[in-house]
């Protein structure tokens, strides 16, 4: 008996216990795909980076690898180098693959864009080969693509114009092809792959404050629905802070999710700084325990909020607090991710699977 306690006690702390003499990892606890935002230089490069990948994660998004001015520098250059290490290491070990992003506003020292002398015909065929060209080369590879990334204006405008609200950036694409042009982008996606899952991805979908861009993303999605213009999935990015409202979290999901299509949870981090810069923050215990059980409040509410057909997975936006992009775009001082940065699981990583398992 004093035994049988003994053993008892034993298994619950132990981690080889409950999948029959594995460790748990994320992937091996979800009933859906956990997926993580890579770069192809770590994973070629570092060890453990590309341990905590193997081992943790089914699923994952190149994190920069994808974007136009990776893939297509110059008008008439295509450069699938970087991309391709990532989807041949995904494909090698039978990891999904989610691309990002085909058409977006943001684009970083990408000249031959912003520089584009032609009509509205010629930025057609520009927008459209530019699509065609990338999805048909990774037809069969890439399972899924963001193909319209943050169309959307906090209050629910169609980003169009440069600085039509404050400096919040308008979209070129807009401008040049019209307000149609997100379906016409998914149509010629669709055209190019009937097979790969295609999403529209935006950020601040869980804030009641932005409940207009909610209903924007909602509204095209039953627009496009109605209209048959191919969408499989909405993705809501959730770059938040620590203090964010979990009945707003929540709410988010349940109303994209009663679009009917596939929601994915497209980059998580959660910041412990809650967005304000403070070059004294300290990650005290306290802090730890708040961020672990907002990622484990983030894991419930997906599968009490989006049914298990629609869950396209969770996917965090980076390995660990070494490589989020967070801290150098921002100027904070954080730790948003679930492992450290000597890849070390964090008190977040427990909450997160924690949660996956419940
Ligand atoms: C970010 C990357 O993480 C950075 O490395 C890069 O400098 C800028 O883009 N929303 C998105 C992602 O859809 O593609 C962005 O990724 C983060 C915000």
């Amino acid at each position: 008996m004093s035994l049988m306690i003994v053993y008892l006690t034993i298994s619950c702390n132990n981690p080889f216990s409950v999948t029959g003499g594995k460790p748990e990892t994320l992937q091996s606890v979800s009933s859906f795909p956990v997926g993580v935002a890579v770069s192809e230089n770590l994973l070629k490069n570092n060890a453990a980076y590309r341990n905590v990948v193997l081992k943790e994660y089914s699923s994952i998004t190149p994190e920069n690898a994808g974007k136009i001015e990776r893939l297509h520098p110059l008008e008439n250059v295509f450069d699938f180098s970087d991309l391709d290490t990532i989807v041949n290491f995904a494909l090698k070990n039978k990891i999904r693959i989610h691309g990002t992003t085909l058409i977006w506003h943001e684009f970083s020292g990408l000249e031959w864009v912003q520089n584009f002398q032609g009509d509205s015909v010629a930025w057609e065929n520009m927008f459209k080969n530019h699509i065609q060209t990338v999805v048909k080369y990774y037809k069969g590879k890439v399972t899924s693509w963001d193909v319209v990334n943050e169309p959307f204006h906090e209050d629910g405008t169609l980003r169009m114009e440069e600085g039509a609200r404050g400096d919040n950036p308008g979209s070129i694409w807009a401008r040049h092809l019209g307000k149609d042009y997100i379906a016409r982008a998914f149509q010629y996606a669709h055209e190019a792959d009937p097979d790969a899952l295609l999403f529209l991805n935006d950020f601040d979908l869980q804030y009641a404050k932005f409940q207009k861009k909610i209903d924007a993303v909602v509204n095209l999605a039953k627009d496009f629905k109605k209209r048959g213009i191919p969408i499989h999935g909405l993705g809501m990015q959730m770059h938040i802070g620590i203090s964010a409202s979990n009945e707003e979290i929540a709410s988010g999901m349940r109303q994209l999710a009663a679009t009917g299509l596939l929601v994915h949870i497209s980059e998580i981090s959660i910041l412990v700084s809650d967005w304000k810069r403070d070059t004294s923050l300290v990650f005290t215990d306290e802090l730890k325990k708040r961020q672990s059980d907002k990622y484990h409040f983030i894991a419930g509410a997906y599968k009490k909020s989006v049914p298990p057909g629609q869950r396209y997975g969770i996917t965090l936006w980076g390995v660990s607090d070494a490589n989020s992009w967070i801290m150098p775009m921002f100027k904070l001082r954080d730790w948003p991710l679930i492992f450290d940065s000597l890849y070390r699981k964090k008190p977040a990583y427990t909450g997160f699977l924690n949660g996956l398992k419940q």
